[in-house]
């Protein structure tokens, strides 16, 4: 095949391999980057004419012609062709159609390196956006439904077991917090990839007179690179977008797997909706928690995503290697995992029907009271441990007979220890609760200012 008259150099028209062509052609998939390709593009040939290194009105038709092209992508009239390998050259080979000549004049000063470098890192501070928002929308949902169910209270758990008595508020306000931290790491990593690659050429910077600055000002980059070699090869912020992304679904599916235990009949806690119960094509009774169950099982496909990124940046030399064309479809799978799973929990959770009594029965019925009990003791002068010894020895007893801690009379709590007296047996789940009255605890109070000041820290953030 003979080379197009136009420049736009084709991979086959060099002759490659059919299946050499297929196997290092990423249009099917790098497609997705066409906004910000065009914008890159565009801000790049504004600032060619602003430096005299191309014409102005070259400039206006390349312009102009992108213009056209992101409309025709998006209304899905744009011939896509596989032999023209990327995004760049499927877009570039456009132009050259639409506007002729002046097309050719867009890459100078340009390498598909710091081009696509550009690109991810516009694509990766919009996916922190998108994610911060869905983050935001999910912790409203949270406060919601803890404000919705602010006297409820549920056994706290250790090892699974139930603990002591908390608010069940208290206890959704914990997810919120991870979700806060959630959100520092995204922005945290915004603020890394916000750095303008473009400038950097192949590696070693361009032998034109660039305003980077104004490039960088173009696409919304707070800074411009610093080093031509590193801009090129650092996928660092791919890096940090995954793991902030493998963290938040480590969070929720933490909370998927609290959703699959509290609808389950042993514990009862919650009833899902019916637009969120899945059935059984067998067992005509069921209601099975398939979206946590998803969210749980799909934590791992963007741990793997993790992993993928980081393998493949071990191990490469500077600057530019092919290899780095493998960031974008882990990096795609865990925006399009992140994002519904977020959106799908904001959605699920009010919908949640919680049973607030059952919750309170299964902290009442067992011995979640032990530890006030040893408190109560030790208010009374007994040391912490020899207090602790005691109950334990109490809740033995109380035990062997079948009978919870409210059900003992005072003579049987006086054998243990003769400091116990009238009014432990006023001690109960309530009082346990309102008595952990410490910043950060579960007192109703400290719950109800907790809630107040997530809404305070959700504004700010927005
Ligand atoms: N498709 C390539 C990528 O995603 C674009 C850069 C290609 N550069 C090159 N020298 N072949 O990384």
């Amino acid at each position: 095949m003979p080379e197009r008259k136009d420049g736009i150099e084709s991979p086959t028209a060099r002759g490659l391999d059919e299946r050499a062509l297929k196997y290092t052609a990423s249009i099917a998939y790098d497609r997705r980057l066409y906004r910000h390709d065009i914008a890159g593009s565009i801000a790049h040939a504004r600032m060619l004419a602003k430096q005299g290194i191309i014409a102005g009105d070259d400039a206006e038709s390349i312009v102009r012609g992108l213009e056209e092209i992101c409309e025709e992508i998006e209304r899905g009239d744009f011939p896509f062709r596989e032999e023209l390998e990327d995004i760049h050259l499927n877009i570039e080979a456009r132009l050259n159609e639409k506007i002729g000549e002046a097309a050719g004049r867009l890459h100078t000063a340009r390498s598909r390196n710091d081009q696509i470098a550009t690109d991810m890192r516009l694509f990766v501070m919009e996916a922190c956006d998108d994610a911060l928002l869905a983050i935001r929308g999910l912790q409203t949902a949270l406060l919601d439904l803890a404000e919705a169910n602010q006297g409820t209270i549920m056994p706290g758990y250790t090892h699974l077991q139930r603990a002591q008595p908390v608010l069940f508020a208290h206890h959704l306000l914990a997810y919120f917090e991870m979700l806060d931290r959630d959100s520092g790491r995204l922005r945290d990593c915004r603020l890394r990839a916000d750095e303008l690659p473009l400038g950097a050429g192949a590696l070693a910077g361009a032998p034109y007179p660039l305003d980077r600055e104004f490039v960088a000002s173009e696409l919304g980059f707070s800074r411009v690179s610093r080093n031509s070699i590193d801009a090129v090869a650092d996928r660092d912020f791919v890096i940090e977008f995954q793991a902030a992304a493998a963290t938040a679904m480590m969070h929720l599916s933490r909370l998927a797997e609290e959703i699959v235990l509290w609808c389950s009949d042993e514990f009862g806690f919650v009833r899902l909706a019916d637009m969120f119960a899945t059935g059984s094509s067998i067992m005509p009774q069921k209601r099975n928690p398939d979206v946590a169950e998803l969210a749980r099982g799909r934590a791992g496909r963007v741990y793997g995503n993790l992993m993928a990124i980081l393998t493949t940046l071990k191990g490469l030399p500077l600057a530019y290697n092919r290899d780095l064309q493998e960031d974008k479809q882990p990096l795609f799978d865990t925006v399009d995992t992140l994002l519904p799973t977020l959106e799908t929990f904001a959605a699920l959770l009010p919908a949640l029907r919680v049973d607030g009594e059952r919750m309170e029965e299964a902290a009442r019925n067992s011995y979640t009271l032990a530890t006030d009990l040893a408190d109560y003791l030790v208010r009374k002068g007994m040391p912490f441990r020899e207090a602790h010894q005691t109950v334990a020895e109490l809740v033995r007893y109380a035990e062997g007979d079948g009978k919870p801690l409210s059900g003992l009379s005072l003579e049987e709590y006086r054998g243990f220890s003769p400091l116990f007296d009238h009014d432990v047996l006023a001690l109960d789940v309530r009082a346990s609760i309102a008595a952990r009255d410490v910043p950060g605890g579960t007192a109703p109070s400290r719950v109800a200012e907790a809630l107040r000041t997530a809404r305070e820290r959700l504004k700010e953030d927005a």
